[in-house]
This record gives C-alpha cells, sequence and structure tokens, in this order.
C-alpha cells in the first residue's frame, strides 16, 4: 500500500499532511510512505527527517502520486495532479466542496474516493479526526498572539519603578472552539477578558475560564443552538438588540477577537464601521471570520487594514498556518486516527468499510461520480 504525501501548492499554504511521526505509523500499519521533497520545509520539517523516519523522498509531484493507493493532503488536490494514482485511490484532505461543483466532478472523474475531513461528525469516536477542532484551537490562539502584536501596548498589568502599566481589555466574540482557546491565551497573557455568543452553553464555559460574559439573554437566545450544537442565523431584531449591547463594551476595548460563524451562511456582521470608529487609535481587531465575509465590515482577507482613527484590522484567512509545525503535526495526527479505520490490518491495503458512519459522512466522491448526498450533481444520473 503505497501512502503518497504531495507538496501543498495552494498560496499561503505552510502545513503539511504527514510528519516523522505519523509517517513511522503508517508504515506500521504496513505503508510504504512516499513524501514528495519539500513538502514539510515550511512546517520545520526537512526531507531527511521524514527520510529517517522511513519515508521516501521523490522529487517530482508525478513520482510522489504514481501508483498511490492513499494521498494524504491539507488542501483539496487538483484532478491533474491524481493522474497517476491507482484506481480507486483515496485521497484525505480538507475539501472545501461547498461551490466547488467543477472541482468536486474533477475528483469523481479522476477516479478516487475523495473524503472531506471537515465533514466528519463530532461524536466521540471521531474526536481525534476532528480537524476543525484541532485547526480552530490553534486558530483562537493565534489570532491573540497576533493581536497582541499589532498592539502598540503590553497586555498584562505590570507595576515597575517607572509607574503602572493597566492590563489590556480584550473582547472575544463568537466562543466555539477557536474563541474559547482565544479567552484562554488571553488570559495567561493577563488581559482582562470579557466574551460573547448567542448560544446558551457558553455562558458558564466563558465563566469557567475566568472571563465575564456578556449578551442578549432573551427567549430567542435561549433557542439559539441547534440538536447539532450550532448557532442560528439570529434575527433582525436580535441583532440589533446584540449592537446596542456591544456597541459601546467594543469602543472601551484595545483588542477584539472575532469568531462567530454559522454553518452554510455567511458569517454575522457584528461588528460595523460605526464601531471601529468609536475604538481608540491603536486598537486592534482580529478577524477570523474574514474568509466567510468577514464579522467586521471593514475586514479584508490577507490584509491588515488601517483606518483613519488608526484602528488595525487584522485579516488573516489561514491563521492555524501562522503556526505551521503545531499545525501539521495536529492535522497530520487527525488524518493518522482517519486512515487507520480505512486500513484493513490483516491485508494491509486501503479497504474502507463503506457502510460506517465517518466514512459515509465524508466521502464525495467513489468510483468515477458525487456520491455525497448533499454535492451530488442535478445533472448526474
Ligand atoms: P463555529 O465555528 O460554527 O462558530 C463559532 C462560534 O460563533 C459558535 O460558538 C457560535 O455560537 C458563535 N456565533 C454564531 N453566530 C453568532 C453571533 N451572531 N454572535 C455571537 N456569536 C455567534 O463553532 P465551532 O467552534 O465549530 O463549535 C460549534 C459547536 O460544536 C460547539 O457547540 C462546540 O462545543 C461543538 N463541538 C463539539 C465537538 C465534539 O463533540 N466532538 C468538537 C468541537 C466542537
Amino acid at each position: 500500500m503505497r501512502i503518497s504525501v504531495p507538496n501543498e501548492t495552494a498560496s499561503g499554504e505552510t502545513r503539511v499532511a504527514a510528519t516523522p511521526e505519523t509517517v513511522r505509523k503508517l508504515a506500521a500499519l504496513g505503508g510504504r510512505v512516499v513524501v514528495q521533497a519539500g513538502a514539510g520545509v515550511k512546517s520545520g520539517i526537512p526531507d531527511s527527517e521524514f527520510a529517517a523516519a522511513g519515508a521516501e523522498i521523490e522529487p517530482s509531484l508525478a513520482a510522489t502520486m504514481a501508483g498511490a493507493d492513499l494521498v494524504l493532503g491539507v488542501r483539496r488536490p487538483d484532478a491533474g495532479s491524481l493522474q497517476g494514482v491507482a484506481r480507486g485511490a483515496g485521497v484525505l484532505a480538507i475539501m472545501d466542496p461547498y461551490g466547488a461543483d467543477a472541482a468536486l466532478k474533477g475528483l469523481a472523474d479522476a477516479g478516487v474516493s475523495a473524503f472531506a475531513m471537515e465533514l466528519m461528525p463530532r461524536i466521540t469516536r471521531a474526536q481525534s479526526m476532528d480537524v476543525l477542532s484541532s485547526q480552530a484551537n490553534l486558530a483562537g490562539y493565534r489570532a491573540v498572539v497576533d493581536g497582541a502584536g499589532e498592539y502598540g501596548r503590553a497586555l498584562p498589568m505590570m507595576m515597575t519603578a517607572a509607574g503602572t502599566v493597566p492590563a489590556a481589555r480584550i473582547f472575544i466574540m463568537g466562543v466555539g472552539v477557536a474563541g474559547l482557546q482565544a479567552i484562554a491565551t488571553a488570559r495567561r497573557m493577563g488581559a482582562i477578558v470579557t466574551a460573547t455568543d448567542v448560544r446558551p452553553a457558553t455562558k458558564e464555559q466563558v465563566e469557567s475560564l475566568g472571563a465575564k460574559f456578556l449578551a442578549v439573554e432573551d427567549e430567542e437566545f435561549a433557542q439559539a443552538q441547534t440538536a447539532g450544537g450550532y448557532a442560528k442565523e439570529m434575527s433582525k431584531e436580535y441583532q440589533a438588540k446584540q449592537a446596542a449591547l456591544t456597541a459601546s463594551h467594543i469602543a472601551k476595548q484595545d483588542i477584539v477577537v472575532t469568531t462567530a460563524l454559522i454553518p452554510g451562511r455567511p458569517a454575522p456582521k457584528l461588528i460595523s464601521t460605526e464601531m471601529v470608529n468609536s475604538m481608540r487609535p491603536g486598537s486592534v481587531i482580529v478577524d477570523l471570520a474574514v474568509e466567510r465575509g468577514g464579522n467586521c465590515e471593514l475586514a479584508k482577507p490577507d490584509q491588515i487594514v488601517v483606518t483613519e482613527n488608526g484602528v488595525r484590522i487584522i485579516g488573516y484567512p489561514n491563521l492555524a498556518g501562522r503556526i505551521p509545525a503545531t499545525a501539521s503535526s495536529l492535522y497530520a495526527r487527525n488524518l493518522l486516527a482517519f486512515a487507520e479505520t480505512l486500513i484493513d490490518k490483516e491485508s494491509k491495503t486501503f479497504a474502507p468499510n463503506w457502510d460506517d458512519e465517518l466514512v459515509k459522512a465524508t466521502l464525495l466522491t467513489r468510483d468515477g461520480a458525487v456520491t455525497h448526498p448533499n454535492f451530488v450533481p442535478k445533472t448526474q444520473s
């Protein structure tokens, strides 16, 4: 069983889908692991470390992919790169399948079984395979580190011979996986932390991390969590009440980190231009939702926008990729955990159980067709 790890080609992608640790474990499962030269460099893993772990290093993409039974990637590979793989090979990656019909057709035409790691169900058995959580946690951490880096003052209170430095005020909007880690990080760095969310369950989580919770706690708030644990899109009335409550609070903050998302919808707009303009010069906003349209009206992907009044708005799309070594090590373990369930231990071959709920939830294409019910094109017979 040949397991291939190609170089990531998406711009700004620093992560790699395997590490020396996972290469060793994949080899123990019967895999011959082939890593494209340079695949780990941006994550601080030289080819020599992969080779020492038992990987074969191939100089070209074509040689890396040739005859692959399983391909491990961070981002969805383009169909052209899959030409030499074995018929029915598995491809595990973050596939970003929404609105990507042509790319999914390309994967189907390449004859591969493509698995979208981000569709992994959030059930106990699959926790170790949950790439959204492993990467969002790091993004939340990095958001606070980046925010602190752009902020021209210290975060903790300091009592020095030259006088006292006050603690910075940090407000976290959206308290899912990323927001919880952002709270914990900001607290460890000595800031005074407040947080908001629309799901009632978050109140206790925020308080247990030593931060203060702030939200419009009306009847709609009480119903805001779906059965799946996600937020619903809130009514216009609720949004207006939320804006009224948070506006005066935001004006007093030094750093605001926004992480609010609603599955399948654009990110809710939580910070208006007016709110940005109410902040003091030197304040910082870090918008983690920038890829989905942003929580802040003025955020732009890949940019630090500096407003006329001197507020800096950070819009890095791939924050986990800004700590590539840690992000790769956790992501690679997520892939390994899933790959273990797809490999037959006796025959040491790629042999998924097509009835397994994890396979059903993540499988996008198989045998030349797009098979996932959410993505089957209307014209496919
Ligand atoms: P997410 O990335 O979809 O959203 C981030 C946060 O934004 C959520 O907390 C959401 O409530 C909040 N939000 C949405 N609209 C908002 C608004 N208008 N104002 C303020 N906040 C708003 O969420 P994530 O991080 O994926 O977590 C979703 C759920 O999944 C949580 O309940 C989490 O505890 C749960 N989860 C369960 C896991 C498991 O059981 N294995 C693993 C990871 C998360």
